[in-house]
């Protein structure tokens, strides 16, 4: 355990289920888990701890975000500094080391040509403020009738009101009725008939980017700000662009003068081979958002990183004037800013933004292993990021994945992710082979008896 001592008091005595009701659980069955409750105690290095003692390999870097596995000594250590000596500075028309220092050396790590960092506290927020700058920019440079978004079917960019306007989750929508007007969405990228057990970028599927010429030439290039898209979409079980289509998005967008965002809250901080996703994939988008792995997921951040030339162009009109006006209170909070400074650190020390570029070829073939298991439909795989798909059971579309979830944690102690009937792995970028043998041994052991 770490040397600096976490409290709360969450033995099995405490946790009995009447103790879970007020508690309104995010993106969760409620009443199912309060029936059976999974939880966790404490967490160290690529393990969490249940309540009752048990270790569980965490195969999902908590939720696509500590990359550098948890409870850092390093970034524990930078946190409870800044706590006791800055505990909250605004930048709002004021400003703190940390927070120029943290942007300094993100944009060096993004290189050429991006130059400026905003910051904000979410992944969700990151989308909005990216849609907001990408309609400012259009506007401070007398295009403001450039108002609409094309996002892209299953894609996922958070849940305030401009991510799930651009996102094209079904169930994430449904319920809200109003959304922005004017977004349009491209196919999305995935064909079990076409792409089934590609290994990295599927070769089929490049031309599904030519639909956006179809919905430029609908909606006119002189209307549309923006397209965003996750380079690999995450969230909706890990859907890996086809060989050639991100770059005739690059190609398009350039084309009508619409800027070409990447959602990378998943990609970015080493996740698929370099520090940010659009390097490793070649395709350099205008904008792009990163959250999670900023600070391995330890103090709530986010931002959004702009090319040359967009700031700049917010930089005119009287010196004293707010160019931008937006930002959230806790934009560059000391917390955060110290635990991203350690966790770069981290990174560099131990070399994590490209390791998952060293185990890429170990963790296909791992995964891999699971083909031709009961319900396997498809695995797929970048990086440190795979998904196996299974086979609905009829009338109970995801009963299948969640049943798997559930015995890979009381049975093989282990934390997988699930997304309808799609099992989605990313483990922290510390994964060791051994781990990750272990991950694919007790998801086949499950797999190999499931009904
Ligand atoms: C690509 C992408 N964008 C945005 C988000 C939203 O991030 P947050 O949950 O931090 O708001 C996520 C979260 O998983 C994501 O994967």
């Amino acid at each position: 355990m770490n040397d600096i001592a976490r409290t709360g008091d969450f033995t099995p005595e405490h946790t009995g289920t009447e103790k879970l009701e007020a508690f309104w659980m995010p993106f969760t069955a409620n009443r199912q888990f309060k029936s059976a409750p999974r939880l966790i105690q404490r967490a160290e290095g690529m393990y969490y701890y249940t309540p009752d003692g048990r270790q569980v390999l965490d195969a999902q870097a908590g939720l696509w975000c500590v990359n550098a596995g948890h409870c850092r000594t390093p970034i524990v250590q930078a946190i409870a500094q800044a706590a006791g000596s800055l505990d909250f500075a605004p930048t709002f028309q004021m400003g703190h080391p940390m927070a120029f220092e943290l942007a300094e050396r993100l944009v060096a790590l993004a290189g050429k040509p991006f130059n400026h960092v905003f910051f904000c506290n979410s992944g969700s927020e990151a989308v909005d403020s990216a849609l907001k700058i990408a309609l400012a920019y259009h506007r401070v440079r007398g295009e403001g009738q450039r108002t609409r978004f094309i996002g892209r079917e299953r894609g996922y960019h958070g849940v305030g009101f401009g991510g799930i306007s651009v996102g094209g989750i079904v169930g994430n929508r449904k319920m809200f009725g109003t959304m922005l007007p004017g977004v349009d969405h491209l196919p999305q990228t995935w064909n079990l008939k076409e792409q089934a057990f590609s290994r990295g970028q599927p070769q089929w599927g490049a031309h599904l980017a030519d639909e956006l010429e179809r919905i430029v030439a609908l909606h006119d290039a002189s209307t549309i700000a923006a397209v965003i898209v996750e380079p690999v979409a995450g969230s909706a079980g890990v859907l890996v662009p086809p060989v050639g289509y991100l770059e005739r998005l690059r190609e398009i967008t350039a084309k009508h003068g619409i800027l070409l965002i990447f959602d990378e809250v998943i990609t970015g901080f080493g996740r698929i081979g370099k520090p940010f996703g659009f390097q490793q994939l070649g395709v350099t988008p205008d904008l792009y958002t990163v959250a999670k792995g900023i600070n391995s997921g330890t103090v709530p951040m986010g931002g959004v990183f702009a090319r040359e030339g967009i700031y700049e162009a917010f930089m005119q009109g009287p010196q004293t004037a707010i160019e931008f006006a937006h930002g959230y209170t806790y934009s560059a909070h000391p917390l955060a800013c110290a635990a991203a400074l350690a966790c770069l650190d981290v990174y560099r020390d131990e070399g994590l933004l490209t390791r998952a570029g060293e185990l890429a070829g170990y963790w296909e073939d791992a995964l891999h292993s699971l083909r031709g298991l009961p319900h396997v439909i498809d695995i797929r795989n970048i990086g440190l990021m795979g998904a196996v798909e299974l086979a609905p059971r009829p009338g109970a579309a995801g009963a299948r994945a969640f049943d798997v979830h559930v015995k890979a944690f009381f049975e093989e102690n282990l934390l997988v992710r699930f997304t309808g009937d799609i099992l989605a792995l990313s483990p922290p970028l510390i994964v060791e082979k051994a781990q990750i043998d272990r991950i694919v041994d007790g998801l086949r052991r499950v797999l190999s008896k499931l009904d």
